[in-house]
């Protein structure tokens, strides 16, 4: 029988995770199928995760704070880092993973934190494991976000700065930019900075995963651009790593993905 795995959030409908979970099973052999499921009601979710049975739940957008209330375990990095993205389900009992760092840190590797001023763009689930990185690593971080508060509760969680106003930081103060905000999802967003802030030694990582604006911007200035692909497929295969519990590898699924991405944007 086809085991069944499942993506969940709200919107899902863009989601790669279904493309990227099912190359990799056809490619491992193994009988199981990912389906999207778009969901407001996460702890709904979690029901029918239980009784149909999902096996693998990917958790993203808006859900990966509010599910850790609904499971009935949580690994203790997830539960240090704030968010689940993962959720594991064994004869019913639900445990919660964070693969996202797993994935940040193939984004970041070979770049240098520990250290350096970095600054941190957005404070929902998706940068909570990347201030978690950043701490681990040594770097000072500083938030900013829309929300202050927000940006407050990580700093309490994390350490750092808050950095509310971002109009008088100097040009090339920050090695490293991270967007952890939902801007540059569509092509016609502005730059979530001003764009002075990026010089040709600043490295910005964007959670996106397509080429937003940010990232063109970047490039344009000779400077090293992350887009959160490779974040993505490292996350992916964690999570494929935690359920099916052997090594998972990226047998081209990089490449397959945005061969997607690129057919998604004609
Ligand atoms: P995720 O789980 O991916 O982090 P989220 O919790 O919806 O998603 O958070 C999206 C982030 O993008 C938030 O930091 C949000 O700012 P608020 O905390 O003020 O909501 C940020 N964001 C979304 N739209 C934005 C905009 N137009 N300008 C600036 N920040 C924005």
């Amino acid at each position: 029988m086809t085991l069944q795995t499942a993506v969940v959030g709200h919107p899902i409908s863009h989601s790669l995770s279904p493309l990227l979970h099912n190359a990799i099973y056809k490619h491992e052999g193994v009988d199981a199928d990912m389906h999207a499921y778009d969901e407001e009601d996460i702890a709904a979710f979690t029901e029918k995760m239980r009784a149909l049975p999902i096996h693998l739940a990917a958790v993203t957008l808006p859900h990966k704070q509010s599910v850790m209330q609904y499971v009935d375990e949580i690994d203790a990095r997830a539960s240090d880092i704030g968010a689940v993205n993962t959720l594991l389900n064994t004869d019913g009992v639900l445990r919660g993973y964070n693969t996202d760092i797993v994935g940040i840190e193939a984004a970041l590797k070979g770049v240098q934190v520990s250290g350096k001023d970095v600054l941190l763009l957005g404070a929902g689930g998706a940068a909570y494991p990347v201030a978690y990185y950043l701490k681990f690593k040594g770097a000072h971080v500083f938030y900013h976000n829309r929300t202050k508060e927000k940006a407050e509760e990580m700093r309490s969680r994390f350490g750092g700065v808050v950095e509310d106003d971002l109009s008088s930081i100097s040009p090339g103060r920050f090695s490293l930019i991270v967007n952890a905000t939902s801007v540059g999802l569509k092509l016609s967003d502005p730059l979530p900075i001003r764009e002075e802030l990026i010089t040709k030694d600043t490295t910005v990582l964007d959670l996106i995963y397509t080429e937003t604006p940010l990232l063109k911007h970047t490039s344009a200035k000779g400077a090293r651009a992350i887009s959160g692909l490779s974040m993505f497929v490292a996350q992916g295969l964690e999570q494929e790593r935690l359920w099916l519990d052997r090594e998972i590898r990226d047998y081209g699924y990089t490449a397959l993905l945005q061969d997607a991405l690129q057919k998604q944007s004609i």
